[in-house]
């Protein structure tokens, strides 16, 4: 039996695997994010653990039998988050997300202090990355910078709570902007560049590896027979990419969660930092993951949603299964600036052409089609880079809408697929990155891909309609 605890951005989610790999049971738990100030993005460790730890105890009341049995344990977790530890372990102070945008300054002045640093980390210097949250620390709260004896990413502070132990995994490190993403090893250069060094971070694993097992006291309150070992896991979506088998090129997958992403694995670094491509080691060795992101991809529908006070299922219903034509409103999806392509944390959303005859659904239309127009603009960078797309495998909680799917075929002129577990996609790849760290198997044998429960096809004069709005969408975003 395994656990896969992805520590989300608006959830803990938790999945019991047994042998077979069926999900068994799944519990979450939710999180809120707070912005004290415009643009940033915060959130309490102290609630990850207690988000974590209530999911935990409510599998137990009904699952006890089989968590009795765990044996290994993945975490994946929402990338790039600074968390501060003082010397007795201790967080100093909120930790700062990955789409907070207060650090675009020290950006320019890392790259400066580091000049390789691009060449180094495959990525370019931008505010989600940890490194310039820390100078933006240092700068404007230097007593906390004084202080800070150990800086983790969020499920890095989850696992040193559940085993005492400070380890990361090398997918996730690569969001730090300290990693050698060639080498898997920290930069010593880099933490130099931000007046840190190797004594501040924690040890590094490769994702499949074991790291540490759960403290006794931790598998007793969850009536585990063994301690079970906790393995390196990942960031979300280099664990989504195990849950659904995509470890070799040309596996394209596209996230759909909070955040949005379009991912492809590779056996080499084919980083394009000037165009704003992601450059991660993959959660399993000698494997890289090259991605576009997007910052707002679930989170535009949600927002919609709070904003006309119906739920999420009751605007997508009347939309049916498939658009007609484009929506004749566009939106662009930058709610919390943008990555790929613009590296902009500064602009904001918009809603273009807007008129009397407007209604609900248009708007609801064109929200989700402003994401997938954004996915377009990584399908293009990521085909400058060499990585062209032929099809894409679609996860996170947004590939459960149909309407949305077919959209993005029709946007991207590609056939796209779905998966019956797709919401539970980090969660489920991080129980597989369990059990590898502890069973000796192949990575072949454990990462095999799910079923397809069903293939969006493009339709020709659909998916030309769709050329002509994105050519005008473009137009629609203003650069700083
Ligand atoms: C990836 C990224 C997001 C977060 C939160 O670069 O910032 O995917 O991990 O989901």
């Amino acid at each position: 039996m395994y656990l896969g605890i992805d520590l989300g951005t608006s959830a803990v989610k938790i999945v019991l695997v047994d042998d077979a790999q069926r999900v068994v049971a799944s519990r979450s738990r939710p999180l809120t994010v707070s912005s004290p100030h415009p643009g940033h993005c915060e959130q309490d460790p102290a609630h990850w653990i207690e988000a974590t730890f209530a999911a935990l105890d409510a599998l137990k009341a009904d699952h006890a039998r089989e968590l009795a049995e765990v044996e290994g344990v993945g975490l994946s977790g929402q990338m790039h988050g600074a968390t501060l530890l003082d010397a007795g372990l201790r967080p100093l102070r909120p930790c700062i997300l990955w789409n907070d945008g207060r650090s675009f300054a020290e950006c320019a002045e890392l790259e400066r202090r580091w000049p390789a640093l691009r060449a180094t980390t495959g990525n370019k210097a931008m505010p989600g990355f940890t490194a310039p949250k820390l100078m933006w620390v240092a700068r404007h709260e230097p007593e906390i910078f004084a202080a800070t004896g150990l800086v983790l990413q969020p499920k890095a502070y989850l696992r040193l709570v559940l085993t005492g132990e400070a380890i990361e995994d090398v997918s996730d490190a690569s969001g730090s902007l300290w990693l050698d993403v060639i080498r898997r090893d920290w930069s010593d250069e880099g933490l130099a560049a931000t007046a840190l060094s190797r004594r501040q971070m924690p040890r590094l694993v490769e994702g499949c590896a074991p790291a540490a097992r759960l403290r006794t006291e931790l598998a007793q309150r969850w009536g585990m027979s063994r301690r079970p070992m906790i393995a390196g896991g990942a960031g979300d979506n280099p664990a989504g990419a195990i849950g659904i088998g995509a470890i070799n090129p040309g596996a394209a997958f596209i996230s759909l969660g909070t955040s949005g992403a379009l991912l492809v694995p590779t056996k080499t670094v084919a980083s394009n930092p000037e165009r704003v491509v992601h450059t991660f080691c993959h959660a399993v060795p000698g494997r890289w993951i090259q991605a576009g992101a997007i910052l707002s991809a679930a989170s535009c529908l949600a927002w919609i949603a709070r904003l006309l006070r119906a739920s999420e299922s009751d605007l997508l219903a009347p939309l049916g299964l498939c658009p007609q034509a484009p929506s004749p409103v566009s939106f662009l999806p930058y709610l919390s600036g943008e990555r790929t392509p613009h590296d902009d944390p500064d602009v904001r959303g918009m809603l273009d052409g807007l008129s009397h005859a407007t209604d609900r659904d248009a708007i609801v239309q064109a929200v989700l089609e402003g994401v997938a127009f954004a996915l377009a603009d990584c399908r293009d960078v990521l085909a400058e880079t060499g990585l062209a797309i032929a099809e894409a495998d679609v996860i996170g909680g947004g590939s459960r809408s149909r309407f949305w799917l077919a959209v993005l075929a029709n946007v991207l002129n590609i056939p796209v697929h779905r998966f019956a577990e797709g919401e539970t996609g980090a969660a489920f790849g991080a129980a597989r990155l369990g059990r590898l760290a502890v069973t000796g198997e192949t990575i072949e044998a454990v990462c095999t891909a799910p079923q397809r429960v069903e293939t969006f096809e493009p339709e020709p004069a659909l998916a030309q309609a769709y050329a002509a709005r994105l050519a005008q969408w473009r137009r629609l975003y203003q650069p700083r």
